[in-house]
């Protein structure tokens, strides 16, 4: 298949959670939820060593696993500031805070946050705490390859704006449904931005979401974007 992302590996490990590897040699996770995760496979219950954590919302499914693997590894968390304060309160002390339009760069990687309409309140105990706004990633290779990650959101017309600004040639979608957009309105979104490959996730974790793969080739049609539905603890390289 043509994927034009040179040396940059993607590993599903099940619902939102995402390993890449980059370039340079680091090893980024995305939204990790690990051992409660019920697809994510036994054997990325420790998935190694970590440069590298984005983390797009405060939801329990994308931030269960941020504090002992930021305790573990030591390693940055690129978040937005509210989330960010309430894990220094947990004891971690390596965030990187950014928010929408923002961009940093770690790990030889340009990232910046972009919108996404959903929410993101963390659960505290009894509490839901007040998570700051929910977001997704636009990330930059040293090798000028740019993949988009939307996080939990709707489709929204800005896509469009991100294509203008960042043309990413990969996004991460999500496609399940019911908490987030289903396959209809993700083959919209791969058509706001212009992306030649589409990787869902969000999907098939729990009965609720129940979007599939086939849904989003079907709304599609004709359209030229190559779905690429990893099985859990499968690679795209
Ligand atoms: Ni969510
Ligand atoms: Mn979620």
């Amino acid at each position: 298949m043509s994927y034009l992302g040179k040396d940059t590996t993607f590993t599903w490990l099940g619902h939102a959670t995402f390993l890449i590897g980059t370039p340079s040699g680091h090893k980024v996770i995305v939204d990790p939820w690990l051992e409660g995760n019920p697809k994510c496979p036994k054997e990325y219950h420790d998935p190694g060593s970590i440069d590298l954590i984005l983390l797009t919302h405060g939801h329990s499914d994308h931030i269960a696993d941020v504090v002992p693997l930021g305790k573990k590894h030591g390693c940055p968390v690129v978040t937005n500031p509210e989330i960010a304060h309430w894990l220094r309160k947990q004891g971690l002390e390596n965030l990187i805070e950014l928010n929408k339009g923002g961009t940093v760069e770690a790990c030889s990687l340009q990232i910046t946050m972009t919108n996404a309409h959903h929410s993101s309140g963390i659960t505290d105990g009894d509490n839901i705490v007040y998570g700051g706004e929910p977001a997704g990633f636009i990330v930059e290779t040293e090798n000028e390859f740019r993949f988009y990650i939307a996080g939990d959101t709707c489709v929204f017309g800005d896509m469009a704006l991100l294509r203008e600004l960042h043309n990413p040639s990969l996004a991460i979608l999500p496609i399940g449904d019911t908490y987030t957009m289903g396959p209809r309105e993700a083959a919209k979104a791969a058509n706001l931005l212009g992306v030649q490959v589409v990787i869902p996730c969000h999907y098939g974790t729990f009965p609720a979401l129940h979007g599939t793969p086939e849904q989003m080739r079907d709304a599609l049609g004709r359209l030229q974007v190559q779905v690429v539905d990893l099985e859990p603890g499968q690679t795209l390289e």
